[in-house]
């Protein structure tokens, strides 16, 4: 059987991190709702000591929200951890994510503490989150640039702790996908109570890598990923999930891994959340952006008219579209111009089409996108010279 990949959802953690983002409550549980419906497998919340806001939302996601795991942000200390608790009381299943940065540059300038100590409050705060939950998440922040056997050594004392899951972001974007590959096949080697926990990655978007780096680490082992709805998060964002997910779908064949996700529920999940925080979707995004499944071309429109596969290695209804989108412009050619004259309902003799389409390339050639009005303009007007 093919090996499952969880899909971790921090669209209302890190992606509230987004800059401009500031979501309520009720815009919360709004997507939390649609992020039950997706199929998450894990809805990160929030961070409930960071305001009381965030605090009330985790709490109502915790309280109203039943299927996924719900999880909230707790730095190492106790304080932290015991607010999340609270938070996370009315979970069905509720996780509790600790965190401490474990890269040489977090902890001589941020936390400014040593290894040993960075050690010490781990297991403080895994001891300390598992008094309260059995679901423990224990992260070391910066980890791409943390010293590789300090932070093994970091992850067994975690997981000797209590901690079931353990996460290896890559929290500046800085890593590339052989190395970061190369450092959870490390990770899996040496850490000898690995067997015991999921393994989950964290990737940023600074070099544009995070959804190759996510990838790969799943080729390596990794058994959770996290990801945010859009690609929304911290600076240029986490990894999208529309991404991760359509590519661990369209190229099953490769990963050789299952995923819960209920694809049909992207679009909606996409739209919905660019809505509500307000941040515009690319239109050349992959997956979600207005183009991702339209077609300008004469040669590309035929060919997906003849045979979808031709020029699509996904369905949009797959993602919950009705239909991919034929844009007539300029480059367009006489098959797409019928077959939308068709879908207009107009049935015209071979003539009227031969003329029809001579004056649809002159006002392409003026215009760069022919829409259904200028169409039923030529028509019509075709028609009255008759
Ligand atoms: O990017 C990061 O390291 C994080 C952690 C809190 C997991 O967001
Ligand atoms: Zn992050």
């Amino acid at each position: 059987m093919p090996k499952k990949i969880e899909i971790f959802d921090t669209t209302l953690r890190d992606g509230e991190q987004t800059p401009g983002i500031s979501l309520n409550v009720k815009e919360k549980l709004e997507i939390a709702r649609q992020l039950e419906k997706l199929s998450v497998d894990v809805i990160e919340a929030g961070f409930p000591i960071a305001s009381n806001g965030d605090f009330n939302a985790v709490k109502a996601i915790a309280e109203n929200v039943k299927g996924p795991v719900i999880t909230g942000l707790a730095r190492a200390n106790f304080k932290d951890i015991d607010r999340a608790a609270e938070a996370l009381k009315a979970a069905e299943r509720p996780r509790i994510h600790t965190f401490i940065a474990s890269s040489p540059i977090h902890m001589k300038y941020k936390l400014k503490m040593t290894e040993e100590q960075v050690l010490e409050a781990a297991v403080a705060a895994v001891k300390r989150a598992k008094s309260f939950v059995e679901d423990v998440e224990f992260s070391a922040e910066d980890a791409s640039r943390s010293d590789v056997e300090f932070l093994c050594r970091l992850f067994s004392a975690a997981i000797k702790a209590g901690a079931t899951v353990i996460n290896i972001p890559d929290t500046v974007g800085y890593t590339t996908p052989g190395e970061f590959g190369q450092l959870i096949k490390t990770i899996i080697e040496k850490v000898p109570e690995i067997d015991k926990v999921k393994v989950s990655v964290h990737c940023h978007d600074d070099l544009g890598m995070a959804v190759a780096n996510s990838l790969e680490a799943v080729i390596y082992g990794a058994t959770q990923v996290e990801c945010a709805v859009n690609g929304l998060g911290e600076r240029a964002g986490n990894a999208a999930l529309e991404e991760i997910v359509m590519a661990l779908d369209t190229r099953k064949d490769f990963y050789q891994v299952e995923h819960g996700i209920n694809t049909k529920q992207i679009y909606r999940t996409s739209k919905m959340v660019s809505t509500i925080t307000g941040i515009f979707i690319q239109p050349n995004k992959a997956i979600v952006g207005a183009n991702a499944f339209a077609h300008e071309s004469g040669i590309h429109q035929h060919g997906v008219l003849t045979e979808k596969s031709t020029y699509e290695i996904m369905t949009p209804q797959s993602i919950g579209l009705t239909t991919n989108t034929l844009v007539l412009g300029k480059h367009s050619g006489r098959h797409a111009f019928a077959e939308r004259l068709k879908e207009m309902g107009y049935e015209l003799s071979q003539d009227e089409l031969n003329k029809a389409f001579e004056r649809f390339k002159d006002l392409a050639d003026r215009k760069k996108e022919i829409s259904d009005l200028d169409i039923e303009a030529i028509v019509e007007d075709q028609v009255m010279k008759l």
